[in-house]
């Protein structure tokens, strides 16, 4: 029989890379669109469980703008705080024990520069209101669900990219192509480029492999370490075939460049599962589907 899948955030950037990994014969994905399903409202959340009592809730909604959130934070907090607090209260009500909740969430809830590097079970210290609202979000999930008898799985990543969404990669690669001026990045912002697909791909198999319950970190290839933004911005001019990145870019603390206050470190590592695909091949995969083809 095919496994009921109910996804939450399903127009967004990692909801499409989701439904496009799980759709096949073994998954009926339902994915409410936005106006039937505001993950903010407990009745809401609670009715879409009720009424479908899915196998594994994907729940990829969020507020995920750093500046926007630190701008309204009541919103941040009720999209990434409440929404998942609402999903794991509604499997708690119904007593859904079989029932596989998938919450995924950030690097960002580490963020002080001082955790570099952390592992799933560091402490957290996020520094603005997106980590914060994630966080907590983490924190309702585990004190509602965790070792209880019931199925959750948190996903933390760092920086993602996708084809559904334009992301800092793209942003670069359009300067690259076609560039106006000099583009700053921040100098002193360290992460580590996460392909969407990637994630999606390696969320099904925790999922289908059965891995214990708990917290897992995505992280790609340690070969290919965290890098800055600049560092990354060089990494895509030099796959689009520039080599005078010097010209394109300049270099500025972060502090200058962004509005909210950003962790120095977004980088994580994994010590529960095994390593994604390494982050400059995914990349260079990615480009060369994007942008390359396109060209040629
Ligand atoms: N983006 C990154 O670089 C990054 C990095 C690490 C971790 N993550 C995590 O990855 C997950 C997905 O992020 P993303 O980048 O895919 O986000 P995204 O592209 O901004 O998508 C967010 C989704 O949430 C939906 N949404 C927003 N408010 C909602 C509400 N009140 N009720 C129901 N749905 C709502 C959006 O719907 P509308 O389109 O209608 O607004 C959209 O479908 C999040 O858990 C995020 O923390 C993201």
């Amino acid at each position: 029989m095919r496994k009921k899948i109910l996804l939450f955030g399903g127009s967004g950037m990692l909801g499409q890379e989701l439904a496009h990994c799980f759709s096949s014969d073994a998954y009926e994905i339902i994915s409410p669109s936005r106006d039937k399903t505001d993950i903010s409202s407990q009745e809401n959340v609670f009715r879409l469980v009720q009424s479908t009592m899915p196998d594994i809730i994907l729940n990829a909604a969020v507020l995920v703008n750093v500046d926007a959130c630190e701008e309204n934070p009541e919103k941040a907090y009720s999209v990434n705080t409440l929404g998942p607090l609402f999903i794991a209260d509604a499997l708690r009500t119904l007593n859904l024990k079989n029932t596989i909740f998938v919450q995924f969430s950030s690097s960002d809830i580490f963020g002080s520069d001082f955790s570099a590097n952390p592992r799933e079970d560091n402490e957290a210290f996020p520094i603005n209101v997106y980590g914060r609202s994630k966080y907590y979000g983490e924190r309702c999930v585990n004190g509602i669900l965790g070792e209880k008898g019931f199925a959750s799985y948190i996903i933390r990543s760092s920086w993602i990219f996708s084809e559904f969404k334009k992301t800092f990669v793209d942003v670069i690669a359009e300067h690259v192509l076609r560039p106006t001026g000099v583009f700053t990045t921040a100098e002193d912002q360290r992460g580590i480029p996460t392909w969407g697909k990637d994630i999606a791909e390696n969320a099904k198999t925790l999922i289908e492999k059965k891995y214990q319950y708990g917290v897992y970190h995505f992280v790609p290839d340690a070969s290919s370490a965290d890098a800055t933004r600049f560092e990354i911005a060089q990494e895509i001019a030099e796959i689009l075939g520039r080599n005078d990145v010097e010209r394109l870019f300049s270099k500025a603390p972060r502090t200058r460049i962004l509005k909210a206050p950003r962790p120095a470190s977004s980088a994580i590592i994994t010590t529960r599962f095994p390593k994604l695909p390494n982050w400059k091949e995914s990349l260079r995969t990615f480009m060369e589907e994007r942008y390359l083809k396109t060209r040629a």
